[in-house]
């Protein structure tokens, strides 16, 4: 996949090789912090920069797998749907990822809703 001028909500973060596999990088999209992370398998995710519990700053977090775990009060949560996992309840917001010619874009769209699903 190419990325288009008629895809104005892909905004390009920087070149997927220079990002650290398993930890956190936080950046900042249009005014909002994302934290983006590469998985051990290469694939690249992008949350919400705050737990919804207490606010920790989840880029600082432990990567395990498909999960960040917050590096407050270790709650877990799914990189992928956003999802606090059980005991604990809660959610991030999670943006896609397009990765094309060796350079990370974030869909900016879910930026502005900040909402979780
Ligand atoms: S602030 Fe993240 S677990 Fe408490």
């Amino acid at each position: 996949m190419s990325v288009t001028n008629e895809q104005p909500y892909l905004i390009e973060i920087g070149p997927v090789d220079e990002l650290p596999q398993n930890t956190g990088k936080t950046v900042r999209v249009q005014g909002y912090e994302v934290a983006l992370f590469k998985l051990s398998n290469g694939d690249v995710r992008a949350i919400e920069n705050r737990c919804p519990h207490k606010g920790g700053v989840l880029a600082e977090g432990i990567v395990s797998g498909e999960y960040v775990f917050c590096p407050m009060h270790d709650q877990k949560i799914s990189l992928s749907s956003g999802h606090v996992q059980p005991p604990d309840t809660g959610c991030v917001t999670t943006y896609p990822v397009v990765i094309t010619d060796h350079k990370i874009y974030i869909d900016s769209r879910p930026l502005s809703k900040e909402v979780c699903e």
